[in-house]
């Protein structure tokens, strides 16, 4: 079967990094486009004059007239059973992991629990707008098979692996370097590549692991070279100290991970915040990516990511919640904090920029962008409807707004969740918002 279905609303998607503040190569945008899928792909996408001439005639036609269509948003790192501790108070990330994280993750050895929270969790990302994402379950290998189970059902688009740490942690949280070694290799055949999936082995960060651990982790990486490689760095200032007590024969804390071979193209280092010019250095020599968690850094009081010397510098990033460190799952929040830590180090973000990065940016940053990221003919068909007039405030606005990028700014400072009228996976509808503010606002 071979059914087509088209969508028509105002259409943008990014075909390039923008350069400048207006740069017009990087994206297409028609006012009154359409986007053709069929059997969960992208087939055309265009002008709706030109498309159409080119239709069958017993096309579906689904009408978003006055909304925008965008590719999904893609969140390049996310931990699913940190969902019920979001907003958690008071503390900063050590202690917050030993008084909040750790006692909650331990609960994700039930794997009816997990999928409980794992389905509460990609629901909750579907409703902001989010398709794709870099997962962190817990330490159990049952919460990675919670989590692939739930987005099988919804052929989302997933990357994640089980967490490995077997020190620094509580007892009941700690695998050992076998368990992680056979565990992890189990689970790379039960997952990776298997439906929209990929396998990330996941050390959880360089203090949970003792040096046999991170021996083990290279030992995975070889043996399965097309895997992610997925962990945190240089979030917090005492977190770096730490590591520096715990391995003072390397030369920082990116030299720790780079010693066992872990930095490359598919290796996603979260946070970055408190990194030196070498370890800059090295990461981008290696092409390693790091997530930049604007909400999460400001929320845990780690500070602010370098992104001015990161973009200079060519650094490969992305854009994340980094939930439950951060306190939100929308991805349109993280861009109204990025604007200002970018604000904070003399910089503009040009909406055009956050955007990209939201989508063809992110995923490059997961090396997807074969797949997802835009709507290039054949990738998946993963979509959003966003309504530009999802608050009375946005709507006020809208009325005086003339250009495409004051649209997206206001779009990325004023609105959540809200905005997401529909989103769409494999051309599926998976969420609707039921209640237009924006409608029920004019009416009374
Ligand atoms: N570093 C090690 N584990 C974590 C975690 O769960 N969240 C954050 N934000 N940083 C970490
Ligand atoms: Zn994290």
């Amino acid at each position: 079967m071979n059914t087509q279905t088209a969508f028509r609303a105002s259409i943008l998607h990014f075909t390039d990094m923008p350069k400048s503040r207006s740069d017009t190569t990087s994206y297409q945008y028609w006012k009154d486009g359409l986007l053709v899928v069929a059997d969960g792909k992208v087939v055309a996408v265009g002008d709706t004059a030109e498309i159409k001439k080119t239709l069958p005639e017993n096309t579906q036609i689904i009408d978003y007239s006055g909304y925008l269509i965008m590719p999904g948003f893609i969140d390049t790192h996310i931990h699913y059973p940190q969902t019920e501790i979001i907003a958690s108070y008071g503390e900063q990330l050590l202690e917050w992991l030993n008084n909040y994280v750790f006692p909650t993750e331990r609960k994700f050895a039930d794997k009816d629990y997990a999928k409980e929270v794992a389905n509460f969790f990609l629901i909750e990302l579907l409703r902001n707008g989010t398709t794709t994402a870099l997962v962190l379950p817990s330490v159990h290998s049952v919460s990675v098979d919670a989590l692939f189970e739930s987005a099988r059902r919804l052929q989302m688009c997933m990357i994640s692996g089980k967490i490995l740490m077997d020190r620094n942690a509580p007892e009941y949280l700690r695998d050992t370097p076998e368990l992680a070694y056979t565990e992890s290799t189990k689970l790379i055949k039960k997952w990776h590549k298997k439906s929209r999936f990929y396998y990330a082995i996941t050390p959880r960060f360089a203090i949970t692991s003792t040096e046999a651990q991170l021996e083990v982790t290279k030992t995975l990486l070889k043996e399965n070279p097309d895997v992610y490689l997925h962990t945190h760095l240089a979030e917090n200032i005492k977190e770096v100290e730490f590591v520096r007590e715990l391995f003072p024969q390397y030369k920082d804390y990116t030299d720790v991970y780079d010693h066992y071979n872990l930095l490359g193209k598919r290796s996603i280092f979260a946070h970055g915040v408190h990194i030196s010019d070498r370890e800059f250095q090295r990461l981008i020599e290696t092409e390693s990516v790091v997530p930049w968690c604007p909400t999460s850094n400001f929320f845990l009081g780690s500070g602010l990511f370098d992104v001015n010397k990161a973009v200079k510098l060519n650094l490969r990033i992305g854009l994340a919640t980094d939930v439950g460190g951060g306190s939100t799952f929308s991805m349109l929040r993280v861009l109204n904090e990025a604007y200002k830590v970018a604000a904070l180090q003399g910089v503009a973000l040009s909406p055009l920029k956050s955007f990209y990065y939201l989508t063809l940016g992110n995923a490059k940053a997961l090396s997807l962008e074969n797949q997802i990221g835009n709507f290039a003919q054949g990738k998946f068909a993963d979509f959003l409807v966003i309504d530009l007039k999802s608050t009375p405030l946005l709507a006020f606005k809208a009325e005086h707004t003339k250009s495409l990028e004051d649209a997206l700014f206001d779009l990325s400072i004023l609105a959540s969740d809200r905005a997401i009228k529909a989103t769409y996976v494999c051309g599926e509808l998976l969420h609707r918002r039921e209640f237009d503010t924006t409608s029920f606002v004019h009416s009374n």
